[in-house]
């Protein structure tokens, strides 16, 4: 979702703007706009639709130089991306510019007041009365750091806000409530940021900022209040250095990012695991803030998540479960706190996001803290809010990930996810310390495997170039399959814009076996054999979707022989154990929608309407 640079330093500020929106392209937007202070005022340039459209308005009619500046990628909430709904939006005018992420609730309120005072508003935008506020203030001598605080406590709802004002070319003020912004620390230059992307060329030390706070960037520094104007107190935000550089963030010779970031799976599962166990494969979470005891005392877990992290969450469900007899519930985060969950102080919920700034995740672990419940947070980015409002956070290190389609943050999330459930068993005793190795060296061999499915690229990108015309495709998995089944679908939805669904394969003949016609692509995920009797139901229910017409596409493990005979395509996946097998069986699902998108000729790593990270509820 929307994107927001700011900067002011020594170099051309246009170029730092536009390049760092660059960067955040990848979190979905729909306009993007620019603005400046030169010669004592603002000047701005905005437009619809892609980059390369602002690009052009800058080519044609270029802006001064200047050194102070802010920019904005839109994802449209309040009024159609237009050029006239773009950010930067000016003040009445003209002497402050602008640019928001999340909702103001009581902006139409906000608005009739201004309109009764005579302003003139301009678009359809919530944005806009922030705007008009902030030059009422600093109009009416405040500076505007002060503007920006008189302003926030006016504020409702969420919100990134990042002003500058024309008559002082020497400060970029922001402030944030429920929403992202970082702060990159330069040399004689300070930048803002929905995420430490936009800057990470420039600089690696970064500041996370705590709730509520008013921030103000300059040349010589960082100064941070509270939205009263008090000095933010220490420890309530957050000085941290960034563990990745700017070629972590770049294609690297991939035609996309999703495609790089599936590629590097097996190098994200080896930082996941590195430094969580030692020699003999005992667990070592040093990271995590809750104590042995407290975990000892865990009657419950419930796992909450969106998208792709809620069906990390189902996987973890069979793991967890069954290593340490704890019962565990999946909810979807949307939905967990308006049903008025049972939480008490024995209960621990675990939230998962790759971005760490999910806001329906937010506010579930807002709600289950305020009841007393433990939240730990399993994330990818170091400086977001989840991981910071939670008791305890494992992180995923796979480092960052650009593809909106998660990828090796989905993988990481699993790693975690294990590694989680192993420690309970091994604090509470449920598990013996051998067996807890074998597993945990079991995990150490995922690269490799992992690793042959990719070089294996070639069989599934084939399928995917037959199946280019496919209007609907299908996906059964029973047990930890089940999930896989269902990430496999998403992929499709998002990247391929087609019908696709995923079912457990029990559920079948209850319903969803009428959608099976002739030719009907249909990918099977089987589990292990050996494993009670879900192997053989599951060659039941490829049974009976071929016997239909449909064209069964199998992945099942080496070795496999009696599901060969009703697969039209056999995907070979590695010999592991049924509760791990996620982590292989996902990587041909990736490829295929990757690949499938690509001849389709869409953006992969921009699916139209999706944001990386969804910052409103
Ligand atoms: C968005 C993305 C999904 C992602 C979900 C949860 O909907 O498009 O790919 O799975 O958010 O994101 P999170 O950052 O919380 O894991």
């Amino acid at each position: 979702m929307c994107g927001i640079v700011g900067y002011v330093g020594h170099r051309d500020a246009a170029d730092v703007v536009v390049e760092g929106l660059r960067r955040l392209e990848y979190r979905g937007y729909d306009s993007a706009g620019i603005a400046l202070v030169h010669d004592g005022h603002v000047v701005a340039r905005k437009r619809a639709g892609k980059l390369a459209n602002l690009d052009k308005a800058l080519a044609d009619d270029p802006l001064p130089p200047a050194g102070t500046g802010i920019g904005h990628t839109r994802w449209a909430t309040h009024g159609p991306p237009t050029d006239r709904n773009a950010h930067p939006h000016l003040g009445a005018g003209g002497r402050v510019a602008v640019v928001h992420n999340g909702i103001i609730e009581n902006f139409a309120r906000l608005r009739a007041d201004l309109e009764r005072d005579g302003h003139e508003l301009r678009s359809d935008t919530d944005t806009e009365v922030a705007a008009h506020l902030l030059e009422a203030a600093v109009e009416a001598g405040s500076d505007l750091t002060e503007a920006m605080q008189q302003v926030c406590r006016r504020l409702e709802g969420a919100f990134t806000l990042v002003a500058i004002d024309g008559a002082d070319p020497d400060r970029v003020v922001a402030a944030r409530r429920n929403s992202p912004l970082v702060v990159g620390v330069g040399e004689g230059e300070s930048f803002l940021a929905s995420d430490v992307a936009a800057f990470i060329e420039h600089t690696r030390d970064a500041i996370e900022l705590g709730q509520d706070q008013v921030v103000t960037i300059s040349r010589d520094g960082v100064e941070v209040t509270d939205v009263d104007g008090r000095p933010a107190e220490a420890g309530s935000y957050r000085p941290y250095h960034v563990d990745w550089d700017l070629s972590a963030a770049e294609k690297g010779g991939f035609d996309w990012f999703m495609r790089k970031e599936i590629h590097e799976q097996p190098a994200a599962i080896t930082a996941s695991m590195l430094g969580r166990h030692d020699a003999q494969g005992a667990l070592q979470l040093d990271e995590l803030r809750i104590s042995e005891e407290e975990l000892r005392e865990v009657d419950k877990i419930i796992l909450v998540g969106c998208g792709t992290a809620n069906y990390a969450s189902m996987v973890a469900k069979y793991a967890i479960e069954h290593w340490t007899r704890i019962p565990c519930e999946v909810e979807l985060a949307h939905e967990f706190r308006y049903r008025d969950p049972i939480l008490t102080r024995a209960t621990l919920v675990v939230a998962i996001s790759q971005s760490g700034e999910t806001a329906d995740t937010l506010m579930a672990i807002r709600h289950a803290r305020q009841q007393r419940a433990k939240v730990l947070a399993i994330c990818n980015t170091n400086g977001s809010t989840i991981p910071r409002e939670s008791d305890a956070v494992i992180y995923t290190h796979a480092g960052p990930e650009i593809g909106v389609a998660s990828t090796k943050g989905f993988m990481t999330q699993l790693v975690a996810c294990y590694l989680l459930g192993l420690y309970l068993a091994q604090v509470r005793g449920t598990k013996y310390g051998d067996e807890i190795a074998q597993i945990v060296g079991e995990l150490e061999q995922m690269p490799a495997y992992v690793q042959r499915l990719l070089d294996a690229s070639e069989q599934v990108h084939r399928l995917a170039e037959e199946l280019s015309t496919a209007r609907s495709v299908l996906f059964l998995g029973r047990h930890t399959g089940f999930p896989i089944a269902l990430e496999g679908a998403l992929k499709l939805k998002e990247l391929a814009y087609i019908h696709a669904e995923g079912f457990a394969a029990g559920e079948l003949k209850h319903g969803p076996i009428a959608l099976v016609e002739d030719r009907l692509p249909v990918f099977c995920v089987v589990p292990p054999p050996g494993r009670d009797q879900l192997h053989d139901k599951m060659v039941s229910g490829i049974q009976e979707v071929r016997a239909r017409g449909a064209r069964t596409i199998v992945l099942a493990e080496d070795g496999d022989e009696e599901v060969a005979p009703y697969a039209d395509d056999l995907i070979r996946l590695p010999r592991v154990p049924t509760l791990l097998q996620p982590m292989v069986a996902v990587v041909p699902l990736q490829l295929f929608a990757c690949e499938l998108a690509t001849r389709m000729g869409h953006d992969v790593d921009q699916p139209r309407n999706l944001a990386k990270s969804v910052t409103v509820e």
